[in-house]
């Protein structure tokens, strides 16, 4: 049910959050058993160790979106129907209709919640706070979940080494309510996108999506492709422009933000920024190591686990920030 507040400035608050990742480890050995590849080459050229993977005969996105949206409940403290709004960012819905932010809202009971899927790929969790935020500022909403979810092993050809070893299924999710404190909530966005550079991250779903330049890749229909140079090439850049313009946009230094929550894609994209901007590490978590490139799931994967461990403190500021397919970037700076 949108529009439940009365117009009047408000803040917006994180009430808690929840996340969820399947039991399933495949780590770097199982590759190198089943691909020409080696742990040693996966940890230097990734930082990646191991990556979750659901049983895709019983399991699928909307199975981690639903737990990380009841742990996130369950952590606030808010109940199902006080939500007015879900949104799920994913890109691995199992099904385009019915979304997979309806079907989670109605098996939690969300029955006074509008639903719907957003689509930006790894940036989709920050796209979906932004939203989320945005809609409560604006009065049309009082109590939202934003969820990012992904089961990107539904989208792998694992006989490609390139693609395969970089991705994991994971879910993470905030609950964003209002607040009667007009200076608690996201303080700076900026969201962006380039679609001119969309063939360097795509999933084709017929012949005819695929462009010329790229007719040779080895890559099944209905899987990901990834040209790894060129998303590299434009993260490095990219990650560090939105990092840094979100300091100089809200005049913060690192000394002054608790965390700047990343996407994980790659150690050596997030080490680049981060040198680059002389931030401290104990600023800048990292589970990539853990849970490879999850996606939309990546930055609520992180913000939960830094969120239950205590460093996303109350009064200092944090920030958000992702890149990925499309191309998309978003950063979202918050006052707690
Ligand atoms: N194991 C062993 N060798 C591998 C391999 C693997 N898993 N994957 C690729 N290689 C090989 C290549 O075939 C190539 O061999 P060649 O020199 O004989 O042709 C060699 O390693 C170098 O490949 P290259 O693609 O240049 O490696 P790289 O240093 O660029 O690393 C990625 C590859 C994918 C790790 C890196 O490009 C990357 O992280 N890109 C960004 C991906 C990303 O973040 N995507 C998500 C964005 S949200």
């Amino acid at each position: 049910m949108m529009g439940a507040l009365p117009s009047g400035a408000c803040g917006v608050r994180i009430r808690g959050t929840g996340s969820a990742v399947p039991d399933r480890r495949l780590t770097n050995d199982d590759f190198a058993r089943m691909l020409d590849t080696s742990d040693e080459w996966i940890t230097q050229r990734t930082g990646i160790r191991e990556r979750r993977v659901l049983d895709l005969r019983t399991q699928g996105c909307s199975t981690l979106a639903q737990l990380a949206l009841e742990r996130a409940l369950e952590n606030s403290g808010v109940q199902a129907d006080e939500l007015d709004l879900v949104i799920v960012a994913t890109v691995t819905m199992e099904m385009t209709c019915p979304s997979v932010a309806c079907r989670i809202a109605g098996a939690v009971g969300a029955k006074n919640a509008a639903a719907f899927d957003l689509g930006a790929a790894c940036s989709g969790f920050v796209y979906a706070v932004n939203t989320g935020e945005a809609m409560i500022r604006a009065g049309r909403a009082r109590t939202v979940a934003v969820i990012g979810a992904e089961a990107m092993s539904s989208i792998i050809d694992y006989t490609d080494r390139s693609v395969s070893i970089l991705f994991g299924d994971a879910s993470g999710c905030a609950i964003l309510q209002a607040d009667p404190n007009p200076s608690i909530g996201c303080i700076y966005q900026h969201m962006g996108a380039d679609g001119t550079g969309w063939h360097a991250l795509y999933i084709p779903r017929r012949e005819s999506d695929i462009p010329a330049e790229d007719a040779t890749n080895p890559i099944r229909l209905g899987n990901l492709r990834m040209n790894g140079k060129e998303v590299f090439r434009f993260a490095v850049t990219k990650f560090k422009e939105v990092i840094e313009d979100a300091f100089t946009k809200t005049g913060l230094t690192p000394d002054d933000v608790s965390q700047v929550v990343c996407h994980q894609s790659n150690i050596r994209i997030i080490d680049a920024a981060r040198e680059k901007l002389n931030i401290d590490p104990s600023k800048i978590y990292v589970n990539i190591d853990r849970y490879g490139n999850s996606s939309a799931g990546s930055v609520g994967l992180c913000l939960d686990e830094l969120w239950r461990a205590g460093k996303i403190t109350k009064g200092q500021p944090f920030m958000m920030v992702a890149f990925g397919g499309g191309l998309t970037w978003a950063s979202s700076v918050w006052n707690t």
